[in-house]
Parts: C-alpha cells; sequence; structure tokens
C-alpha cells in the first residue's frame, strides 16, 4: 500500500483560479519525490493541501490508509511535517531549543525525552551550538536548519518541502541534498532546482497550470525536452 494516495485533486482560491486541477498520484515510504513547475503551477497549493491547510473543492487524500477529513485532520498532521518556503513562518519561540522542543511539548512527552529528541536532532542537523539562539538573530541557511529540525525532530512519516535551497549558498545546498538524501521518511519537495532533484529524487511530478503533465524519473523527465518545453522551463 501505498504511504500517500492523492486522487483526483481539484483547487480553486476564493477568487475563482483553479490551482489544482484533477491530480492524481501516489508517494511509497521511501520515496523521494521531486515537485517542479514555473512559477504559479500549483506546487505550494499541492503541499497545503496535502497538510490539510487548504480543502480541496474535490478529490481525496489518504495518508496511511487514513483519509484527510476534518475528523481525521489532527491525525494525519501529526504523520506529515511541511517545511514552509519561508523559515520564520516556522520559529516564534525565544530560542531554537524552544522551537524544536514546542512541538513535542504539545505531544505531551516527559521533560526527559524532550532534552534527549531536541539534542539528537540538533546533532543530526550539525546546530547543536545554535540550540540557544534567538531564531531572529540566525543567518538564512542556519534558520532552514532550525525550521528542519522542528519538523523531523517529531518522526513524520511524510516530509513536505517548499523550495527548501531557495537562498542557501552552495555549500548549504550541498549539506542539505545530503540530509535529504539521508533522510527514512517520505518526501516530497517542491523546487526549481534540477540539480537536487536529479541528485536526490527516485521520482518527478511536473505541474503546470495546475495539471500534472508526468510523473516520472529525474532521468526520464530530464531528458525530454517535448516535455520540459510544455512545462515551462
Ligand atoms: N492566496 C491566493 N489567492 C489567489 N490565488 C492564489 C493564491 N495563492 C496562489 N494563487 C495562485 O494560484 C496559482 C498557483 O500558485 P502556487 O503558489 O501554488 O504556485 P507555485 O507553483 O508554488 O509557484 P512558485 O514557484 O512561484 O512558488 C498561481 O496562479 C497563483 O497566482
Ligand atoms: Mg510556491
Amino acid at each position: 500500500m501505498a504511504l500517500l494516495t492523492a486522487e483526483h485533486l481539484t483547487f480553486a482560491y476564493p477568487n475563482g483560479l483553479c490551482a489544482l486541477d484533477d491530480v492524481s498520484f501516489s508517494i511509497e515510504k521511501t520515496d523521494c519525490v521531486g515537485l517542479i513547475g514555473c512559477n504559479g503551477a500549483g506546487k505550494s497549493t499541492l503541499l497545503s493541501v496535502l497538510c490539510g491547510l487548504s480543502t480541496p473543492l474535490n478529490g481525496t487524500v489518504t495518508l496511511d490508509g487514513i483519509e484527510l477529513t476534518k475528523e481525521n485532520l489532527a491525525l494525519i498532521r501529526n504523520m506529515i511535517g511541511m517545511v514552509f518556503q519561508n523559515p520564520d513562518d516556522q520559529l516564534f519561540m525565544p530560542t531554537i531549543y524552544d522551537d524544536v522542543a514546542f512541538g513535542l511539548q504539545n505531544r505531551g512527552y516527559t521533560p526527559d525525552v524532550i532534552s534527549r529528541k531536541v539534542s539528537t536532532t540538533l546533532k543530526h542537523l550539525h546546530i547543536e551550538h545554535l540550540a540557544d539562539r534567538p531564531p531572529y538573530r540566525l543567518s538564512g541557511g542556519e534558520k532552514r536548519s532550525a525550521a528542519i529540525a522542528t519538523v523531523l525532530s517529531m518522526d513524520p512519516h511524510l516530509i513536505l518541502f517548499d523550495e527548501p535551497t531557495a537562498f542557501l549558498d552552495p555549500r548549504s545546498k550541498r549539506n542539505f541534498i545530503h540530509l535529504l538524501r539521508s533522510m527514512t521518511a517520505a518526501r516530497l519537495v517542491a523546487t526549481h532546482d534540477i540539480e537536487l532533484v536529479s541528485l536526490a529524487c527516485n521520482r518527478v511530478l511536473v505541474l503546470k497550470d495546475g495539471k500534472l503533465l508526468a510523473d516520472d524519473t529525474p532521468a526520464h523527465v530530464f531528458t525530454n525536452d517535448a516535455l520540459l518545453e510544455q512545462a515551462g522551463f
């Protein structure tokens, strides 16, 4: 059974703009899937629908056999982690330690477990030294790593990334690609970064005007000139 199944997803904004048009695909437990398409193709909208922040007009999302509905929203949110495009949307506590501990506290873990999980996650991301720093005093790349830590510490089954390498310098980008490849959870990564998709993803979804143009391996997609042209690359 696939970890996530999206069937016939259609979404329109209140102004009537149809941002997703009958999109269907699935994600397996160990998949790292790229999500590409030009500006306005619908990538961020799709991530928002998958994690229950936006409600589709039509279609269903199923995670681990549980359908995403109002009633199941809390359950699904527990299994999905979202790394937003802007880390400032994710970091709001006085220190990075507190930010990473926040979700764990909400889950009711004991202080011992929380402290252990926070330090393991910060170490894994090589940012132990940032634990006591306030988020607004960090560089863009450091903020990005901290935002990822808040998600990873929750052991999600599926992690959604929205343009994770935007504003990263080449070294930080390489580190992120390395990290992405080392993750065991399923991953869906919206990005304009073809190198990232080629190096880290086993599949890639191509969106254009809210429609899914392709669902294939990076090797097939990036050698299909007609498809890339159609997608607006
Ligand atoms: N809040 C909103 N209200 C109305 N239309 C919106 C809203 N947010 C996005 N859109 C429109 O929906 C479409 C899809 O936008 P979306 O943000 O999903 O694209 P994207 O693929 O993430 O683009 P980018 O690469 O620029 O991040 C675009 O036409 C956009 O203008
Ligand atoms: Mg976007």
